[in-house]
């Protein structure tokens, strides 16, 4: 046997044991709730209808909400437990004492989790959804899109503008001028002929209106501003066209119309929806009280047999090849190659003066229904034979649109960055948290001897895959490589502690680590995903010049698009273009979603505690650390509200590594810092439709002199690589001051990877 069995620790893993919920009292009646269950079981009763969306009045479902029972001890408990979890929030510092360069107001976020506990504990709310709302605005307050909740109301009630629903655009007459706001199928009806603007919605400035809907969880303003309108750029991951407000959450409640006036003064009414499904809403639902516990109060008979599932891959030894549409939705012309689970394509523009360009679609880094083990080779496989293709065909010249990228596998941006530049080692730093689980987790596996963890054919796989789970975890000194790519001593001990308390902000942090790719077990934590050059030296000759390499953002890009963006702009000194944004002036980030390096879902933290707790481990604890494991490890109680299985836990995250560039000497992480685009320009008629159109006008800013709205790019770079200076940089900053106001509105949660 590997450990000596050992049980100092008795942990039960158990639930905070639910009553009924004590407070019944409704804010406007007890029968919201049961019209819907009467309507849906009406709307589904002759089963033909079940392909389409059940739709109903956003004012029963807002009462609804509003009469959700609550139980305010229950809600209490919920607040500790989730706040164990958030402890290990990297930003936590940063967010309540932001640097310069962040644009959104502080906060104080587990100061807020106790303000919210504490009037639970007190019986202040009236309602779960309440409760729920109080919560998602505290969370959305981060704009990080790692940093998300699933509150047990959250899945009941979708909204939606108008049937189709209503979309809106932002179009500028030439990329230049300030956009407007039009209707989406206004513009695409009359191509801007004698078209008429948006000028209010809701009898309000339509600017102002939408700006402060867009209070959301990007890291950026702008690219929240984006986020709102109707956009191809989504298509590839999403498989629709709609922007975030036509599709309102349950926690951003719409009224029953979107009343719109156009500028020469006609207002336009459209019904607001909102929906449900019979899968999402139990029959059972009569009023608030039903309502709660049928979201609520988890049902534990009904799917434990079902939790501990082992999430075996079941992948097909056939490639995938050829079974999904020809071209990427949204996207003009048969690519050149495209991946079949439509993360990437490579085309060639095809256009006259354009025939030396090709362009890489990196759409994600992840199609979460796709093979999760194959998705990645087939990813690797479309970037090889694309490079080659564009290599046969002499392309000298290439655009990377990565529109509408939420991000995905964190490794794949270091495949496609070796592919493009072989001579430059990808960074790539990160740092996580020191908090108090945190160190009970390092110390622990520390702890183990190396020669218990070496992993020898007489192991059976049970064990082998608990020895690979602790070497690959997180907090294992073993798993990660320091700054100059030197293993860490230790977590305390040594030369390079993994654990030497950096302080910073007030805060206590890791050292700066970075992935160790060539090693097989950290292939474990990317699906095996060996990126190119790694296993063996790269074989391809540079496949473009640096100054032919251009980058094409519309600001969404969060994640593991800002890893391969960072690396682009700051090790190879790629230019950038970024359209769109708030109609202003200014210089607009390319990235504006969240710039940390890795989500983590609360299931893999309660694997951890699950993993340090287990009998064969926990004599390794140190005992100095023993009181303080039940206050503070993660998971060892069920979350009182919602479903606490892993498959429910794997719905709520936080941003386990903040990314800390190349240069930095201030450990600021990378999304509290404002990196402007090289040039910034707005959709026209044309491209806000047509991605060629745009690819053309980028590749005219990029090689041709063209006209941006701010900054430019110069053709006449040095033909050398010519990096972006690497330290964090405030040049360009522009704060928008006034006219943005703190209103409270309802947060949607944008869980992005
Ligand atoms: C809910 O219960 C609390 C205390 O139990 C009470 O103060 C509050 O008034 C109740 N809510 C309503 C809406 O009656
Ligand atoms: C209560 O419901 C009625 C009828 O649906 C509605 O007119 C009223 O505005 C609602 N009141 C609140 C406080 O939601
Ligand atoms: C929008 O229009 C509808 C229908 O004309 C009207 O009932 C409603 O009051 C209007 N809402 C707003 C906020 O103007
Ligand atoms: C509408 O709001 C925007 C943003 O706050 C502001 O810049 C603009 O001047 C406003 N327009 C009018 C007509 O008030
Ligand atoms: C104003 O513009 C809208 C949209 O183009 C159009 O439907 C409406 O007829 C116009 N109203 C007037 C008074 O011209
Ligand atoms: C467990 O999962 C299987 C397969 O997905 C399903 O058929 C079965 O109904 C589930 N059982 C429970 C208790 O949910
Ligand atoms: C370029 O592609 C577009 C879109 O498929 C097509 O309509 C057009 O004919 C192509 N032009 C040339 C010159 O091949
Ligand atoms: C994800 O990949 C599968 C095939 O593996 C495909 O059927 C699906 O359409 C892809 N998802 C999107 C959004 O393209
Ligand atoms: C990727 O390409 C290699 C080499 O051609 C091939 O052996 C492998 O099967 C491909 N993988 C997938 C998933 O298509
Ligand atoms: C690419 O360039 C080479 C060398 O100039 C030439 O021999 C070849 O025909 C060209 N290929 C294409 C597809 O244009
Ligand atoms: C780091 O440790 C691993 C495992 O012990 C070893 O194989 C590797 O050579 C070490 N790397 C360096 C740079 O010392
Ligand atoms: C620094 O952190 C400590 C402990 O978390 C806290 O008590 C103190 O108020 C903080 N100081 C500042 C200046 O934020």
């Amino acid at each position: 046997m590997l450990f000596p069995i050992s049980s100092i620790i008795v942990l039960v893993v158990g639930s905070v044991v639910a009553s009924a919920a004590s407070n019944k009292t409704a804010v406007n009646g007890t029968e919201s709730c049961g019209v819907i269950t009467k309507q849906l079981l009406e709307f589904y009763g002759n089963n033909s209808n079940t392909a389409q969306p059940f739709l109903f009045k956003p004012s029963l479902a807002h009462d609804c909400l509003q009469s959700s029972a609550i139980d305010n001890q229950l809600a209490a408990s919920y607040v500790t437990e989730i706040k164990k979890y958030i402890q290990f929030q990297s930003t936590l510092a940063y967010l309540k004492n932001p640097p310069v360069d962040y644009y959104y107001p502080a906060v104080d976020i587990l100061g807020g989790l106790d303000a919210i506990g504490s009037k639970a504990a007190a019986g202040g709310y009236k309602s779960q959804y309440a409760f729920d709302l109080a919560l998602n605005t505290l969370v959305n307050s981060a704009h990080d899109g790692h940093f998300s909740l699933d509150t047990c109301t959250g899945g009941t009630i979708r909204f939606k503008r108008g049937r189709s629903p209503l979309g809106f655009v932002s179009v500028s007459k030439d990329g230049v001028a300030l956009p407007e706001i039009f209707l989406y199928n206004d513009m695409l009806i009359s191509k801007n002929v004698g078209i008429q603007s948006v000028a209010k919605i809701n009898g309000q400035n339509a600017t102002a209106v939408l700006q402060n809907f867009a209070l959301f969880a990007r890291s950026d303003l702008d690219s929240s501003y984006n986020d709102l309108f109707t956009n191809y750029g989504f298509a590839p991951v999403t498989e629709t066209f709609d922007g975030s407000f036509s599709v309102p959450g349950v926690y951003q409640y719409p009224g029953d119309h979107t009343n719109i006036t156009y500028s020469n003064g006609t207002t336009v009414s459209f019904e607001n929806f909102a929906t449900t499904s019979a899968k999402a809403w139990s029959s059972k639902i009569v009023d608030g009280n039903s309502f709660f516990k049928a979201n609520c109060i988890f049902d534990k008979a009904a799917t434990t047999s079902n939790t501990t599932s082992s999430p075996t891959s079941t992948a097909s030894l056939t490639p995938a090849t050829g079974t999904t549409a020809p071209t990427l939705l949204g996207y003009p012309y048969k690519p050149i190659v495209k991946d079949p689970s439509n993360q990437i394509a490579g085309y060639f523009m095809n256009g006259t003066g354009y025939a030396d360009t090709a362009i890489l679609r990196v759409a994600t880094f992840e199609n979460a229904t796709a093979d999760e083990t194959l998705a990645p080779k087939t990813f690797q496989n479309t970037t090889r034979d694309f490079f080659a293709a564009a290599r046969a065909a002499n392309k000298t010249r290439i655009i990377i649109d990565v529109s509408g990228n939420p991000g995905g596998n964190t490794i794949l941006p270091n495949d496609i960055f070796k592919r493009l530049f072989p001579g430059i080692e990808p960074y790539g730093g990160s740092r996580l948290r020191g908090n108090d689980a945190a160190n009970i987790f390092g110390a622990t596996l520390a702890a183990i001897p190396d020669s218990s963890l070496a992993i020898t054919s007489s192991d059976n796989a049970a064990l082998q895959a608990a020895k690979a789970q602790v070497i690959v975890s997180a907090w294992d000194y073993r798993s990660a490589l320091t700054a100059d790519l030197q293993n860490f001593t230790g977590w305390t001990s040594g030369q390079r502690p993994y654990f030497p308390s950096v302080k910073n902000n007030n805060d206590t942090f890791l050292a700066i680590s970075r992935p160790p790719v060539n090693s097989s077990f950290y292939d474990i934590t990317t699906d095996s995903v060996i990126p190119y050059g790694t296993a063996t030296p790269p074989e391809n000759p540079q496949p473009f010049l640096p100054q032919n390499v251009v980058l094409l953002t519309d600001g969404i890009c969060a994640s593991a698009c800002s890893i391969f963006a960072e690396f682009l702009t700051r090790q190879a000194g790629t230019k950038t273009i970024v359209v769109g944004g708030r109609p202003q002036k200014g210089p607009m980030q390319a990235i504006g979603g969240v710039k940390g390096s890795q989500a983590f879902v609360y299931a893999s933290l309660q694997q951890s505690s699950t993993t340090v707790l287990d009998p064969l481990l926990s004599q390794f604890i140190p005992q100095a650390l023993l009181p303080s494991i039940n206050s503070t490890l993660p998971g060892l109680i069920d979350l009182p509200l919602g479903d606490p299985s892993p498959a429910g836990l794997k719905n709520y995250g936080i941003n386990l590594r903040d990314t800390i560039p190349l240069g930095d000497t201030q450990g600021i992480p990378l999304q509290f810092v404002f990196e402007p685009a090289d040039c910034r320009i707005f959709y026209t008629p044309e491209t806000v439709f047509n991605p060629s159109a745009l690819w053309e006008q980028a590749h005219d800013i990029a090689w041709k002199g063209g006209k941006c709205a701010w900054g430019g790019i110069s053709s006449n770079i040095s033909s050398s690589s010519n990096p972006r200076p690497v330290s964090p940089t405030t040049n360009g900053a522009v704060k928008m001051t006034g006219g943005f106001s703190m209103m409270v509105v309802a947060l949607a949660v944008a869980v992005l990877i």
